[in-house]
């Protein structure tokens, strides 16, 4: 059991956990403990209340496995967005200083779940809130296991074995997304496209999901394009329905941690002129999904 405070966030999807200081190493089994309530929660726990500067920030995160940003690179438009200095600590920021973005603005709005385009997607992502305006930029949620779980027997067994194509230059094409400069062309030179099975299995739990996504599935291999589209038409709104979310509305010292084999997420971009936002992220890489 975890010493903390640890709430429910939904029936199924999430947990919320106060009374730990992530600074501190975690003694003993508390790490094991930490990681069983992430799992039992489908992967989302919102740490409150932390004080994490860089280096607790990504000692905590690898725990969890390798880091982008030390053990891979992201693709490269991302780059300017590191920490300089600190390539593990990715900026999400509307903040411009000397016309200089102080992070990857309007990161991440639209249903994905991080880096599905690579051999080695993220596991893990880590995100701190340092900044939030006063009201807007909450993230959503999609418990992806839940979705699976739900299916009846006949579209899971149509769905066993399909693969699908992720590609990077799926939410590069669509619009609100990226403009032009934040796009570099070597973004699509093949390393951010993979093929991944539609349904995959958890390694660490043996839990099934979804694993498709709006943001970066370009299709499913062999199907017709029309085909292709029908079916990730009716799984993105399956997986989407109102029960598998969660909403978080962000505070000052939020770390949330998801789980990127078990969840899509969706950041709401709604506070422009609001207010600024300003967030460190550390990524955890992921062993190849596998069905
Ligand atoms: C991300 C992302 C969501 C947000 O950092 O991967 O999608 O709300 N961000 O900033
Ligand atoms: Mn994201």
């Amino acid at each position: 059991m975890l010493d903390a405070t640890v709430n429910r966030l939904t029936p199924h999807l999430g947990t919320e956990v106060i009374g730990l200081d992530l600074t501190k190493p975690m003694g003993g089994n508390a790490f094991a403990d930490f990681r069983k309530c992430w799992h039992d929660s489908h992967g989302l726990v919102v740490v409150r209340d932390q004080k994490l500067d860089q280096d607790s920030h990504v000692e905590f995160a690898r725990q969890f496995g390798k880091l982008f940003g030390e053990d891979d690179m992201f693709q490269e438009s991302t780059h300017r967005y590191l920490m300089p200095g600190n390539p593990a600590v990715y900026r999400v920021s509307n903040k411009v200083k000397d016309g200089e973005p102080q992070g990857r603005s309007k990161a991440g709005n639209y249903w994905h779940s991080d880096v599905s385009f690579r051999k080695h997607p993220a596991q893990a992502s880590l995100l701190y809130a340092i900044e939030i305006p006063p009201v807007g930029g909450d993230t959503l949620f999609a418990d992806m296991q839940q979705a699976y779980a739900s299916l009846s027997d006949a579209m899971k067994n149509v769905l066993d074995g399909l693969e699908a194509v992720h590609d990077f230059a799926v939410a590069a094409a669509s619009s609100g997304t990226y403009s032009k400069d934040q796009i570099i062309e070597t973004d699509f030179d093949g390393a951010n496209r993979f093929i991944h099975p539609v349904i995959t299995t958890h390694p660490e739990t043996g839990e099934k999901a979804l694993f498709v996504n709006p943001g970066f599935t370009a299709g499913l291999v062999g199907f017709e394009a029309t085909e292709s589209k029908a079916i990730l038409d009716f799984l993105h709104a399956h997986s989407t329905r109102h029960e598998f979310l969660y909403r978080h509305r962000w505070a000052v010292g939020d770390l949330v941690i998801w789980d990127n084999r078990s969840l899509m997420h969706h950041a709401i971009v709604d506070y422009e002129g609001v207010g600024e936002r300003y967030m460190h992220r550390v990524t955890v890489i992921a062993d190849q999904p596998r069905a």
